[in-house]
């Protein structure tokens, strides 16, 4: 479904059978990168989500600004590789684009949530972001390219696969809240968001 230019919702894309092997699959990768606290660039503040990251390039946000790099900020190893069922979803989400190169693991507790931003520190706007919900609900908000332009919110669930390209894929974003309990996926109340991205040219 379109719900915007460029903004696709494939509902329910991972049953619960898929949803168990993905959150299997991202136990193994946080064993060998473990969640990392990201905090922003200018105050120190930490975020309320904690990261990882599989890929070549992960995210990270510190002190020294946000950025990709090629290994874990803590533990200086490079990432877990890219799981290819990730690659499949890409391939068949984003199939024009050049494949991702990093894969963002976002790990919200209970109370986190994530302000209204864009993503724009890859070196290519022309393939989509790619996101996958697992765990508890969220309250997803998504607005234009202009920082006070007018948003809209909806619910992501479990297993749902967000693809923002096109005219999306520069729309600022975020996460409002997190419903706990809607979800038994995970052994605690919280959710998972994966976003794979193309970060070169
Ligand atoms: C993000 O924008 O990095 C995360 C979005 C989400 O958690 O759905
Ligand atoms: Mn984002």
């Amino acid at each position: 479904m379109e719900l915007e230019p460029g903004l696709f919702l494939y509902s329910g894309y991972y049953d619960r059978c898929a949803q168990a092997d993905l959150r299997d699959m991202l136990r193994t990768i946080v064993d060998a990168a473990p969640l990392f606290q990201p905090v922003m660039p200018k105050t120190g503040k930490p975020l309320s989500v904690k990261m990882s990251n599989c890929g070549p390039l992960g995210w990270v946000a510190d002190k020294a600004g946000y950025r990709y790099q090629e290994t874990h900020p803590m533990t200086g190893a490079p990432w877990p590789d890219l799981p290819p069922v990730l690659l499949n979803l890409w391939d068949a989400v984003a199939k024009e684009a050049p494949r991702p190169q990093a894969c963002l693991i976002n790990y919200y507790q209970p109370s986190a949530k994530m302000g209204l931003h864009q993503d724009r520190d890859e070196a290519m706007f022309t393939a989509p972001v790619v996101s996958v919900s697992l765990g508890d609900d969220c309250r997803f908000r998504t607005g234009t390219t202009e920082r006070n332009g007018p948003t809209k919110s909806f619910k992501l669930h479990s297993g749902d696969v967000l693809v923002m390209g096109g005219e999306s894929r520069l729309a600022y974003h975020g996460v409002d809240r997190i419903y706990p309990g809607t979800s038994t996926l995970l052994k605690a109340p919280g959710r998972i968001n994966l976003t794979l991205r193309r970060v070169t040219a």
